[in-house]
This record gives C-alpha cells, sequence and structure tokens, in this order.
C-alpha cells in the first residue's frame, strides 16, 4: 500500500508505508530511506501553533480552581485532577481510574494535554459533544456523581455548597457577571480552562525549531519510521500526534467504543478514539484498556495488529520492525515529553 500526504510545501511525500509478510528486504534498519529534503518537508507538519489567546482570564482561572476542587463532585471526594494529573499529561499511570464510590472505571483515563485542540466529539467513545458537555456528565452522571452509591447527592446540592464559598462567588462574579452560579456556570469554567492546557515545549519541538542537538540520532530515525515505513503518521500526524478520529486498531477488548455510540457503523466497533502523542512517555500504560505496559509494547502492537475483525482500520498495514528500529520508535516518543510538563493545585477557595 502507499500513502500520500500533502505538506506545506507543496511537496507530495510517497511513502513504502508496509512490508508484506515474509518480505526479506526490510525496512531499511537507518531508517535512512528519506532524503534531507523528504525529512524537511515532513518536519514542517510538526511545528506547533502559537498558543491559544486567553479571552477571559478570570474565567480561565476560576475554572483551574474548580479542575482541582473535589467539591464539585457528589461525595465531595472526587476532583478532576485525581484522574488527570498535571504531571501525568493530564492522565493517569493506573489501568483503570477508580471512581467516587471506589470502584475502577470502565476505561483508563485519556490525556487532557493540548485539549483546547482536541475536536469534538471528545472520550474514547466520542459520547460527548463538548468539554463542557463531558464535564457536566462527569460531575451530573459520571464517576464525580456517586450514581453507584447510596447517598447520591443532588447536582443542586453541589451547586449550593459551591454558592456558599464568599471567595468563589467573587470569582463567579468576576469571570461571568450576570450569571448564576450553576451547573452550567460550573463546566464553563472547566471547559475554558482546559482549553488553556497547552503542552509544554518538547526536545522534539526544539528539534524542529532547527537545533539539531535537540534529539538523539536514534529518536530521528524513528521519527523518520514514523513518517514512512511505519505508516503511524496515518492517524498520529500531527503536532498533537492524533487525527482526533475514531479507529479499531485490534486491540483485544470486548468494549465497543465508538460502536456503542454508533450501533449500526460496521467501521466503529470496537474504534477509540487516536491519543495525542504528547508527553505520551509520562503515562503507561496504554491504550483505552491499559492493555500496553510500555511505549515498546505499543509499538509491537502494532506489528502484529491484533484482531482481524471487520472493523478493524483499513489503515492498518503490516509493517516488520528490526529491533534497532522498534527502539528508534520509542525513542523518537520519549522525546515528545514537555519540559516541564504540568502545572501545581492553586489554593482553593475556603480551604487553608
Ligand atoms: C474517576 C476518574 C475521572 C474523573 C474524576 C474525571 N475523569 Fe475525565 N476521564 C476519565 C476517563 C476514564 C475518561 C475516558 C472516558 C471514556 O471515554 O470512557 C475521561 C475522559 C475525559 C475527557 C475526554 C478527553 C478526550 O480526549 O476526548 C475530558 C475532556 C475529561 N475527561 C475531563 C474531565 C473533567 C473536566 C473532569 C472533572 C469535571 C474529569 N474529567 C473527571 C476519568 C475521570
Ligand atoms: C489506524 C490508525 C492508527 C495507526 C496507523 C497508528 N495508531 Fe497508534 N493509536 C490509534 C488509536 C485509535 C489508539 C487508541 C487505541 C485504544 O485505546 O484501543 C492508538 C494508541 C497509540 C498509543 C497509546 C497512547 C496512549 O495514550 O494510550 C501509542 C503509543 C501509539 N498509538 C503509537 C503508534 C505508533 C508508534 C504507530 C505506528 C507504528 C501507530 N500508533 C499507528 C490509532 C493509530
Amino acid at each position: 500500500m502507499w500513502t500520500e500526504r500533502n505538506n506545506t510545501h507543496g511537496i507530495v511525500l510517497v511513502a513504502a508505508c508496509c512490508l508484506a509478510i515474509g518480505s526479506t528486504s526490510g525496512a531499511t534498519a537507518q531508517g535512512a530511506s528519506a532524503s534531507p529534503a523528504q525529512i524537511t518537508a515532513m518536519k514542517s507538519e510538526y511545528r506547533r501553533p502559537a498558543p491559544r489567546p486567553i479571552e477571559n482570564k478570570a474565567l480561565v482561572d476560576l475554572g483551574r480552581h474548580l479542575f482541582w476542587d473535589s467539591r464539585i463532585s457528589a461525595s465531595g471526594n472526587s476532583a478532576c485532577v485525581g484522574c488527570h494529573f498535571p504531571y501525568l499529561g493530564w492522565a493517569v499511570t493506573d489501568q483503570r481510574s477508580r471512581n467516587d464510590s471506589g470502584k475502577p472505571t470502565s476505561r483508563r483515563a485519556q490525556p487532557l494535554i493540548g485539549a483546547g485542540y482536541i475536536a469534538a466529539p471528545v472520550g474514547w467513545d466520542g459520547r460527548s459533544a463538548s468539554l463542557e458537555a463531558q464535564a457536566k456528565s462527569s460531575i451530573a452522571t459520571g464517576s464525580m456523581s456517586m450514581r453507584e452509591t447510596d447517598t447520591p447527592v443532588k447536582v443542586e446540592v453541589i451547586e449550593e455548597r459551591i454558592r456558599n464559598i464568599a471567595e468563589y462567588r467573587a470569582m463567579f462574579h468576576a469571570a461571568l457577571p450576570n450569571a448564576p452560579i450553576d451547573l452550567d456556570s460550573i463546566v464553563k469554567a472547566i471547559a475554558t480552562y482546559e482549553r488553556t492546557i497547552e503542552p509544554g515545549i518538547a526536545p522534539f519541538d526544539r528539534w524542529i525549531e532547527g537545533d539539531e542537538s535537540a534529539i538523539s540520532e536514534s529518536a530521528k530515525r524513528g521519527f523518520v519510521l514514523f513518517n514512512a515505513d511505519a505508516n503511524c503518521f496515518v492517524c498520529h500526524g500531527s503536532w498533537r500526534f492524533t487525527d482526533d478520529k475514531f479507529h479499531d486498531i485490534g486491540t483485544t477488548t470486548t468494549d465497543l467504543g465508538r460502536g456503542r455510540e454508533l450501533k449500526n457503523d460496521e467501521d466503529m466497533q470496537f474504534a477509540f478514539k487516536t491519543p495525542t502523542l504528547r508527553s505520551v512517555a509520562l503515562r503507561p500504560p496504554y491504550m483505552h484498556n491499559g492493555s500496553s505496559i510500555d511505549l515498546y509494547e505499543a509499538v509491537k502492537h502494532y506489528e502484529k495488529p491484533g484482531i482481524g475483525r471487520p472493523s478493524r482500520s483499513p489503515l492498518l498495514v503490516q509493517i516488520s520492525l528490526t529491533e534497532q528500529q522498534r527502539l528508534d520508535l520509542v525513542a523518537f516518543l520519549q522525546t515528545l515529553t514537555g519540559i516541564p510538563e504540568g502545572e501545581t493545585q492553586p489554593q482553593l477557595p475556603g480551604k487553608n
């Protein structure tokens, strides 16, 4: 199979992306199949944009506090940050997170790094239409709602709790002068904050900007593989390393993913949203179910891309990697970690 891609310089890259089973030629061990001009063209696809402008700083600041505040959960024990740790690429390293009632969530938490750029719908299965809708369902019906416990607390109780904190009242007034302090305002603030979560500058970004010493030769070979023989770029080819689309990549799972939402769409059964690979090294294990324990295993997944069911993406092709090439891909993925990444907890209103 051949894959074409236009890049900003108008050059068309044609990458021989897949090796037939039994092929003896093998991908070039050095990944040296790309010329300097081709590498320059590949690199131009990954230049990051300027950070998103911030329109309402007071609203962002309010959202930051609410994101860290467990008082917006029914039990008063769970905060968004508890499943989206800033220093882990805004995700977790558990295979499953624990929800308000102590039960493991059905899937691994998704990274919120670069959330301002996530194309809707959101969620592994795309069940929420926007960041606002996602936050609302977390609080009202999802993992923060105590839906499964004996002591459910209505959303009105949560709203009242926040309204009763004078400092919050002042912050809401500054951010949304005429709006009531209710769930809609709460999720508006949180979503606005989420949109400011920019990935930290990674060694990879410095390389893209021209610093040849920013990443190792191994990582550079990995980058070429990613964009050519290993065919990763067809789904992960942008500065955030995601196409924001849903694909079945053949993981062993009984979870229908996007197929739960789109029952009659055969291609969407077992399909999950392509995760960003920004700061991916910080948050093993990988995949919606944590089925790859580390980056090496995640790379190996694509050499034998799992279950060949009808929904499996046609974009997955047979690839064959040498041990050195696997390590090169891992070295490349490790250059995507922002330095530094994340931020620290703000001082929460009404707490010392
Ligand atoms: C108990 C753990 C837990 C808590 C608490 C939690 N999340 Fe999540 N989050 C998850 C899991 C698990 C997923 C994946 C959901 C799915 O698709 O099944 C997720 C997915 C998301 C997504 C989708 C990202 C994408 O790329 O599509 C966003 C946005 C998000 N969470 C924001 C929040 C916000 C905001 C809060 C607080 C209001 C919150 N989360 C609280 C575990 C949690
Ligand atoms: C057909 C589209 C597609 C192709 C091609 C593809 N990926 Fe993925 N990738 C995905 C999807 C979808 C997921 C999430 C799957 C899941 O959770 O079950 C994923 C998950 C990952 C993860 C785990 C990230 C995390 O946060 O859990 C890594 C690492 C990864 N891919 C790297 C690669 C590499 C390296 C290649 C090339 C060898 C590649 N991908 C090719 C779509 C693709």
